[in-house]
């Protein structure tokens, strides 16, 4: 996780900063993203993945799921890296592109991209789109005829697999706007469809089962459901017109947002799939395809935190006591994930030495809403006052590119922390950001 110490008077630092300065120079609320510790996690599913399947396939291609958090300076990070990056809008496509991440290394996803979107990945050149649909296979070889070019596909197979996580975020069962479904056998027609069209490349298969997984069986059972499919198609097709090189394993490996958590390091997520995928493909008799996975949250989500200011403190009679509820600068305009998922946060008093005896408080935020909770127990010092600083961490991944402008509040900025210096990657969004979307009578062209 990020860098986070906590000096002799209490302050918090990341990576050597005290956050009392960063929040006097930048404001608070404010992402600071610990730049070190993203580069080193990214580095080290890059390599973890590598060594268990280098026996197997060679190594292993990740893309950073940039829907996780995406920036200019982060795509280049994780290209300097070793990573390649997968995109699922034309925004985050141009994110990539104004980063001059090379497109072969690029991968576009969606369930309904436009005609647009699939013409800017052809024409940026992009190393895959993943097909999530049958009409989409008309729509991208109608593209690349038109540029007189081949696309390189993957298909999206929705396994039928139940991930243990949240009803919003799990993927791959089978009643949900995901991918091409294995047993109604959507997906073999689309394999067909795709091998019958001159201008796409079927390069191989792609299953994402959900998010913040921690049980490793889900992709155990995808794994071996999508070799399943990958070895029927080849006794249709023949191993020569269906190769089907590349297996894609999507992303989802959870993270820890409170003691309750309990992930498993890169070295053994990789190691169990790795032995899984060895296992499958010795019994189907079949040379392994070369293996990808799409890691956004386990690599973003622990490097960055948020710093909030403490407002008005309000101790509420619940019925059988009081509950104190704690506000802060931001809320669910920054970080939506208490109300969208009941998600679980923690924090810390980020500003000084918790002092006082710990009273179990909800961290709440500044919206026209009761569900806009950051943190829904903590216990924090029974001193907690106005203008305390509060630090959340985890907040990496799904927030900041969740975040909305709810009560026309401006979005925070983004601080990269490293060597002990800072510098704003995303800058806060101001008022007058918000009031030049605006448009006034005479067309927003006044003052
Ligand atoms: N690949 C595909 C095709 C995906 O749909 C996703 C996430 C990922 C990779 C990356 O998954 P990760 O490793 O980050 O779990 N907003 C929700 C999570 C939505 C995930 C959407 N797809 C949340 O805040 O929990």
């Amino acid at each position: 996780s990020a860098n986070v110490a906590r000096r002799s008077d209490g302050v918090l630092t990341v990576a050597g900063m005290p956050v009392t300065e960063l929040a006097t120079r930048f404001g608070t609320p404010s992402y600071l993203l610990d730049e070190d510790d993203f580069r080193a996690r990214a580095r080290g599913f890059k390599s973890a993945f590598d060594d268990a399947f280098a026996g197997l396939c060679g190594g292993v291609d990740v893309y950073y799921a940039g829907k996780a958090f995406l920036s200019t300076q982060v795509a280049r990070w994780v290209a300097d890296e070793g990573l390649r990056l997968d995109t699922c809008s034309g925004g985050e496509l141009a994110v990539a592109q104004r980063a001059g991440i090379p497109g072969e290394l690029i991968g576009l996803h969606g369930n309904n991209k436009s005609t647009a979107e699939i013409r800017q990945a052809i024409e940026y050149g992009v190393g895959r789109i993943i097909v999530d649909s049958l009409d989409e296979i008309e729509r991208i070889s109608k593209v690349a005829v038109e540029l007189g070019t081949v696309a390189p596909v993957l298909l999206r197979v929705t396994v039928g697999v139940e991930a243990h996580t949240h009803d919003y975020i799990a993927t791959a069962h089978e009643d949900q706007k995901f991918g091409l479904s294995l047993t109604s056998g959507q997906a073999a027609e689309a394999a067909r469809r795709v091998l019958d069209q001159p201008s796409l490349r079927l390069l191989g298969l792609h299953s994402h089962i959900g998010s913040q997984i921690f049980d490793m069986s889900g992709f155990e059972v995808a794994a071996s459901r999508i070799l399943g499919l990958r070895a029927d198609l080849q006794a249709e097709f023949g191993v020569e017109r269906a190769p089907l090189e590349e297996l894609d394993l999507g992303g989802g490996f959870g993270i820890s947002y409170t003691s309750q958590d309990d992930p498993q390091s890169p070295e053994d997520m990789a190691t169990t799939l790795a032995s899984v995928i060895a296992r499958v493909c010795e019994s189907l008799n079949m040379v392994p395809p070369r293996i990808s996975i799409e890691p956004g949250r386990a690599i973003a989500g622990p490097s960055m935190f948020t710093l909030y200011r403490v407002g008005t403190i309000k101790d509420v009679e619940t019925g059988h006591g009081y509950r104190r509820y704690v506000s802060v600068d931001g809320g669910m305009s920054d970080n939506v994930r208490a109300a969208l998922y009941s998600a679980d946060y923690s924090c810390t008093v980020a500003s000084r030495a918790p002092a006082g005896h710990p009273v179990l408080s909800r961290v709440v935020g500044k919206h026209c809403e009761s569900g806009d909770i950051v943190v829904r127990d903590e216990y924090l010092p029974s001193d907690l006052a106005e203008g305390d600083l509060v630090a959340v961490p985890g907040t990496g991944a799904y927030c900041r590119s969740l975040a909305s402008n709810y009560n026309h509040v401006p979005r925070p900025g983004v601080v990269a922390v490293r060597d002990g210096a800072a510098r704003l990657i995303m800058r806060r969004e101001t008022i007058d950001d918000l009031l030049a979307f605006d448009l006034d009578d005479d067309g927003g062209q006044a003052g």
